[in-house]
């Protein structure tokens, strides 16, 4: 799995708002496809960003699997929390293979090196993912329309046993380490 930035490969963005729409439209009915490709970020060196994580074939062809972003403000409940992991999805085809899991240590990653110090997010899944990659619970609250978990990340210099543990399990499953320019 390689990573990179959405900028770099905007031919993504067409299939990740046709994914969003597809995963959540039924909650956003007035959103049109040309709105969900408003919901992804071409930025480089400014948040927003979305990031992704693909595979590239022999020829050079590219195959996204997995796109999380990093953005200022993520649930207007919580105008106190500042930076946020949002949009984090993986290919309906290619689930439980580990690529969110790879996709969200890269995130983590890319955000400790911008210097940020604490990420957040809201998740509708039971939040195992970002568990088991040292995400705590903050609260379980109804948000748009249905219970939703609130996680933090605190991003630290080293990496917590249990991080470490996840990702050299990932390394195992050949988890490429990061081409993200840095
Ligand atoms: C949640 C999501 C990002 C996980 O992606 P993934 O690449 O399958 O994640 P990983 O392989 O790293 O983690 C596997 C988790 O998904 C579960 N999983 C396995 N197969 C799955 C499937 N076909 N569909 C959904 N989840 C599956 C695994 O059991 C594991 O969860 P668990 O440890 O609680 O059992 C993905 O299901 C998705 O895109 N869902 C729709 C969008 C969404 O809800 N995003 C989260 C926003 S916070």
């Amino acid at each position: 799995m390689k990573f990179g930035y959405l900028a770099d490969y905007p031919e993504f963005v067409e299939k990740i708002a046709i994914w969003f729409q597809a995963e959540w439209g039924a909650r956003y009915p007035e959103r049109s496809l040309e709105d969900w490709q408003g919901q992804v970020y071409l930025n480089k060196d400014h948040l927003p960003i979305t990031l992704v994580g693909f595979e590239e074939a022999e020829d050079g062809s590219k195959s996204l699997l997995s796109t999380a972003t990093l953005r200022r403000g993520g649930m207007d409940i919580h105008p106190e929390l500042e930076t946020w992991l949002s949009y984090v999805f993986t290919d309906p085809d290619k689930r439980g293979k580990g690529y969110a899991s790879s996709m969200v240590i890269e995130a983590l990653r890319f955000a400790q090196e911008m210097g940020i110090k604490f990420l957040h997010l809201f998740t509708r899944t039971n939040g195992n993912v970002y568990r088991r990659l040292g995400w705590i619970d903050v609260e379980r609250t109804e948000y748009k329309g249905g219970p939703v978990i609130v996680m933090s990340r605190k991003l630290e210099l080293t990496l917590s046993a249990s991080t470490a543990a996840v990702i050299r399990g990932l390394e195992e499953k050949s988890y490429s380490p990061s081409e993200m320019e840095p």
